[in-house]
């Protein structure tokens, strides 16, 4: 297979950076069918990108090689499924799904159909998370004693994200520590390790039944460390999304803050060394330390074409889902100290 042919499922904010993104790669795709039952969703998305409407979403799958998952939560185990029993390669939008379990069987159909599978968790090609974790990885840092993650965004119902289904249970499964937090749960994971205990509460400001506006958490991990996550979603519309990573290690700080890809990166050293990196420079830094490209769509492309599996995969997923699910069970249980 010299080129891919892509379908898409769901032509909404997340499509649409997909779809950008594939061409700001490169990528040798053929744009193949849309299907969205907002019509002109996917009207507008095809006629931006080159794709063709689709009247149903087997219709889309019928023509495709490879199929972008970016519809609401709760249709992404179903059209997994769709996609795995034509042998279909997928890239599928975080989260998978509500539940681990879930998230489990994903995983185990798309192994189990031998397909190259990618889930959104693009944080993992971030120069600021790459160089962040170079910093840390570094023995003269010493060991990573503890960090403190602050995540805050405006509810993603209004502004551009024009969503109002991030207000439907049904729909997205929970709130902001689900939706939006599963990228800190995983970059913890990346930058620090493991977690093995979390203890949690969540609040609900806004009323929406299920859906959680404050998630915090106390983590233990593996290696000894401990951190704390706390996720917000306000109604600021002047704070759109914003991180502020602290990371403590026995000889070096490190603050990750700014734009989640571009930084900056800053650190200070025992011996009063201080640096930090932004924008180009910090993308130049961890250049070498790729594998591939920045690009999650031109890595995932590439994936398939050389027959092999993507990164980060739906395994990654799936453990990102079983420290959500261990901090909703530790929250549902006012705070009780759980097992991960
Ligand atoms: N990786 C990230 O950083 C990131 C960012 C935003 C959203 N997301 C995830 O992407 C998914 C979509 O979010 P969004 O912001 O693009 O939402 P969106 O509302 O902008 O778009 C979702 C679209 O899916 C469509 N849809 C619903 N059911 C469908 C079906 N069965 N077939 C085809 N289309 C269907 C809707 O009509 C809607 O147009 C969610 O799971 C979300 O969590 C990930």
């Amino acid at each position: 297979m010299t080129s891919l042919r892509i379908g898409f499922l769901g032509a909404g904010l997340i499509a649409t950076y997909h779809s950008k993104s594939l061409r700001h790669s490169g990528a040798p795709v053929v744009r193949a069918g849309v299907f969205d039952p907002d019509r002109a969703r996917a009207a507008a998305f095809a006629a931006a990108s080159g794709h063709t409407v689709c009247d149903t979403e087997d219709d889309v799958l019928d023509g495709c090689d490879a199929v972008y998952i970016c519809t609401w939560t709760n249709t992404h185990p179903r059209l997994l499924e769709a996609a795995t029993e034509r042998g279909l390669h997928v890239f599928c939008e975080k989260p998978l799904a509500f539940t681990t379990a879930e998230a489990q069987r994903m995983a185990a159909l798309a192994e189990a159909a031998g397909i190259t599978h990618q889930v959104g968790l693009v944080l993992r090609f971030s120069p600021a998370y790459l160089w962040s974790k170079h910093l840390i990885d570094d023995p003269s840092a010493g060991r990573v004693m503890t960090v403190v993650f602050r995540d805050d965004q405006f509810i993603p119902i209004q502004g551009h994200y024009a969503s109002t289904w991030r207000g439907d249970r049904s729909l997205v499964g929970a709130g902001t520590l689900l939706e939006h937090s599963i990228h800190d749960v995983d970059m913890l994971r990346f930058l620090v390790g493991d977690v093995s205990r979390v203890s949690a509460h969540t609040a609900n400001f806004h009323g929406f039944d299920g859906i959680e506006d404050v998630a915090t958490a106390s983590l233990r991990f593996a290696n000894g460390a401990t951190g704390v996550l706390n996720s917000v979603w306000h109604d600021n519309l002047a704070r759109p999304s914003l991180r502020r990573v602290e990371v403590f290690c026995e000889r070096r700080h490190i603050v990750i803050e700014g734009d989640d890809w571009f930084g900056p990166v800053s650190w200070t050293d025992s011996d009063g060394t201080t640096g930090s990196l932004e924008g180009e420079a910090l993308e130049a830094a961890v250049a070498p330390m790729r594998d591939g490209s920045s690009n999650p769509d031109g890595e995932f492309v590439r994936a398939v074409l050389e027959g092999r599996a993507a990164s980060p995969d739906l395994h990654t997923a799936v453990k990102a889902h079983r420290l959500v699910d261990a901090m909703y069970e530790s929250a549902a249980d006012e705070g009780a100290s759980i097992v991960v």
